[in-house]
């Protein structure tokens, strides 16, 4: 393995909480039931693709424009929480462990589906980390769909095989699989049959990539 391609929420960082909180406000003044357990399938999947999973629930159905409209303002109230964010949101752990891979020679790169991604690293003290940045910016297709690890994969010259993908969700695994990489699960996605590695935590890595 050469170099290692992190997705960011749920493996660098915590976003579910504002995801939560801003869906939930556009879901209330809508009048559209939504609760924890929609929010947790909503992992890894696209902004328009998770606002489709709110509407399941609703009780008519709304045009494109209104569609574009609703998921502009669930986005201007989650960036509002993002700004809350701050170096103290990423963990000793995460950012031990991103050194020790950096002093082992490993490429670093994300792998997001977030159109905030540069927004979250910037705020969590990693905006110049990475070698790379692959996000919801630069692709057409969301996970499960692997264009945003090979994105990632080309943007640091590296072949897939010699890629490893870290993802907490199963819609990742997926996406790493189909692309030809190997994959290191967190939380649920260890769950996936197609997974490489099962990560008790994000410092296992430590024992993988040596
Ligand atoms: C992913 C999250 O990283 O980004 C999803 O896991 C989210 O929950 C997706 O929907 C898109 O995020 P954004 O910031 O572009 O709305
Ligand atoms: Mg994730």
């Amino acid at each position: 393995m050469k170099a290692i391609i992190f997705d960011l929420d749920g493996v660098i960082c915590f976003t579910d909480k504002y995801h939560y909180i801003a869906w939930k406000k556009l879901a209330d003044k809508n009048g559209i039931y939504f609760d924890e357990e929609i929010n947790n399938r909503l992992r890894g999947v696209s902004r328009m693709d998770s606002l489709e999973i709110i509407l399941e629930r609703a009780d008519r159905t709304y045009t494109a424009e209104e569609k574009e409209a609703m998921a502009a303002e669930k986005n201007a109230s989650y960036v509002e929480l993002l700004k809350e964010m701050s170096p103290a949101d990423l963990s000793d752990e995460v950012k031990n462990t991103l050194d020790e891979l950096r002093n082992r020679g490993y490429k670093l790169a994300i792998g997001s589906s977030s159109k905030n991604t540069k927004m979250i690293l910037k705020q969590i003290g990693l905006g110049e980390f990475f070698d790379a940045v692959s996000d919801g910016t630069n692709i057409t297709k969301s996970k499960p769909d692997p264009e945003v690890f090979l994105k990632a994969a080309e943007f640091i010259g590296e072949n897939p095989a010699d890629c490893l993908v870290v993802e907490d969700a199963k819609a990742g695994i997926e996406a790493a699989t189909a692309g030809g990489f190997k994959s290191a699960g967190l939380g649920e996605a260890t769950e996936h049959p197609s997974v490489t590695y099962k990560l008790g935590s994000f410092k296992d890595l430590l024992e993988i990539c040596i």
